[in-house]
């Protein structure tokens, strides 16, 4: 059989699959879920919510596909679990859905990082139009595509390790040189004052749940993603230390990104910071007209540099997802890696095709169904996000932590662990994981599922 390929080394590992973790959700969701839910307060929750509960998860996933080498659905086979493999599948399922429309975001990051270096700061102001035109987003969409797909099938190590090593560096450079920039502009200290000083009163039980969600989110967990980066990995690398470089990383560049961009709009609204709104919005409508005030030279410079750098940081996160999928057909069914890729990203563009639509283009989509209790409509676009990311992914890891701590066995995901790591037996940190993956994910996660789940499909909402 044709080797699958692996990382060439433990940092490609790394970096690959903190790209996998840094993403458009570092840089449009974390920072304002922290000025709404209490800044500070909100990231020291955040930050033990990450090494605490998340942390176990991915270790566990990484075991899981290094142990086996196989894609999510071999890998429960491999462990001789075969009724398990639904579980993989579940994964592959949220991996398609999230990259479904995920891509779609990515290129309008394009798109828009194409109109800032001509200069076109207009484009702000005309956001909901621009997502409407969808021959040219298609277009741009195709083109994010047809990169993810490249970079995947030119493999393990000579294609998505060899981009993180560029694209990585990159991204921490410009994010860092952003940041510097953003908190020299008059009115800095007012923006990071909105979204840093603590306000304890703020955090409610809603704000602990979004903590929560957002973290397993912006890790990549929950649906095989690192099962699959994982079956790559080479035995003597040590798994834990690792995982503990991902996860510094990822909320680390979520961190930095909410340095850069409340100085940003505190610039643009003289200090009061009113008139803004998170998401979207403020990435696609608010800060061209930011980098506008700068005047032409610098605003080219500045805007097309955050551009570039969100769409890098979709970039190694639509690779990983398109990785899983592809990891499964290239080794469950034996077809050729370049063919497999060409094939299920088209396929994958096409079930993006609805939510391309679902952006103001055709009002059926736009307004696609109306959950029980709701007022207003749901796009299809966010109809596929509250399936994949909201729903998929927690009961994926409450499964997965169910999987490897009951059925698989805690001793086999320990013994996979002390591989490359013999001091991990004996460590404070087994122990943590040793009880996290027992007793505090599952409850963690399936109780998040759950609210979920009935919050948004039921209009259910405890909070
Ligand atoms: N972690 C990525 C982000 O924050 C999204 C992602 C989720 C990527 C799951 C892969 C798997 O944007």
């Amino acid at each position: 059989m044709a080797s699958r390929g692996n990382f060439s080394s433990k940092l490609g590992f790394i970096l690959a699959a903190a790209g996998s973790a840094v993403g458009l959700g570092n840089i449009w969701k974390f920072p304002f879920e922290a000025a709404d839910g209490g800044g500070a307060a909100f990231v020291l929750i955040y930050l033990v919510f990450a090494f605490i509960l998340c942390f176990p998860v991915m270790v566990t996933e990484i075991a899981i596909g290094r142990k086996t080498q196989k894609n999510p659905v071999g890998a429960y086979k491999a462990l001789g679990f075969k009724q398990w493999q639904f579980l993989g599948i579940l994964g592959i399922c949220s991996g398609v859905l999230i990259l479904s429309f995920y891509n779609i975001v990515a290129g309008w990051a394009i798109g828009y990082f194409l109109e800032m270096i001509q200069g076109n700061f207009e484009i702000g102001n005309n956001f909901s139009t621009y997502t409407a035109q969808i021959w040219k987003v298609g277009l741009y969409g195709a083109l994010f595509m047809a990169i993810t797909a490249f970079t995947v099938s030119k493999g393990i190590s000579g294609g998505i390790e060899r981009a993180a090593k560029f694209l990585m560096p990159s991204l921490l450079l410009m994010i860092i040189g952003l940041t510097f920039y953003a908190m020299s502009l008059p009115n800095a200290s007012a923006g990071i004052a909105y979204y840093l000083v603590p306000e304890f009163s703020e955090v409610t039980f809603e704000v602990v749940y979004n903590a929560l969600g957002q973290a397993f989110f912006s890790l990549s967990l929950g649906m095989g993603a690192l099962i699959t980066y994982g079956s790559y990995v080479s035995k003597n690398d040590n798994i834990i230390n690792s995982a503990a470089w991902i996860t510094v990383t990822d909320v680390g560049i979520a961190f930095l990104a909410g340095l850069m961009m409340f100085p940003f709009v505190s610039y643009l609204t003289n200090g009061t910071m009113e008139n803004f709104t998170g998401g979207p919005g403020l990435i696609f409508a608010t800060l061209p007209g930011v980098f506008r005030s700068l005047g032409e030279t610098l605003g080219i410079i500045v805007g097309s540099t955050f551009f570039l750098l969100l769409s890098f940081a979709a970039l190694t996160s639509t690779v990983s997802l398109l990785e899983v999928p592809v990891t499964y057909v290239v080794d469950e069914l034996k077809i050729s890696r370049k063919r497999t890729v060409w094939i299920v990203a088209g396929l994958i563009f096409l079930l993006g095709v609805p939510s391309l639509l679902s952006n103001g283009y055709s009002g059926f989509f736009t307004n696609f169904v109306t959950y029980f209790g709701a007022i207003s409509p749901t796009s299809f676009m966010t109809l596929i996000e509250h399936i994949g990311n909201d729903t998929f992914l927690p009961l994926g890891g409450f499964l997965i932590t169910i999987f490897a701590a009951y059925v698989w066995k805690k001793n086999n995901l320990i013994e996979e662990l002390v591989q490359g790591n013999e001091q991990f037996r004996n460590s404070w940190v087994r122990k943590h994981i040793d009880f996290t993956v027992s007793y505090l994910c599952p409850l963690m996660l399936g109780f998040i599922f759950i609210l979920t789940f009935l919050d948004r499909f039921f209009g259910i909402s405890v909070f």
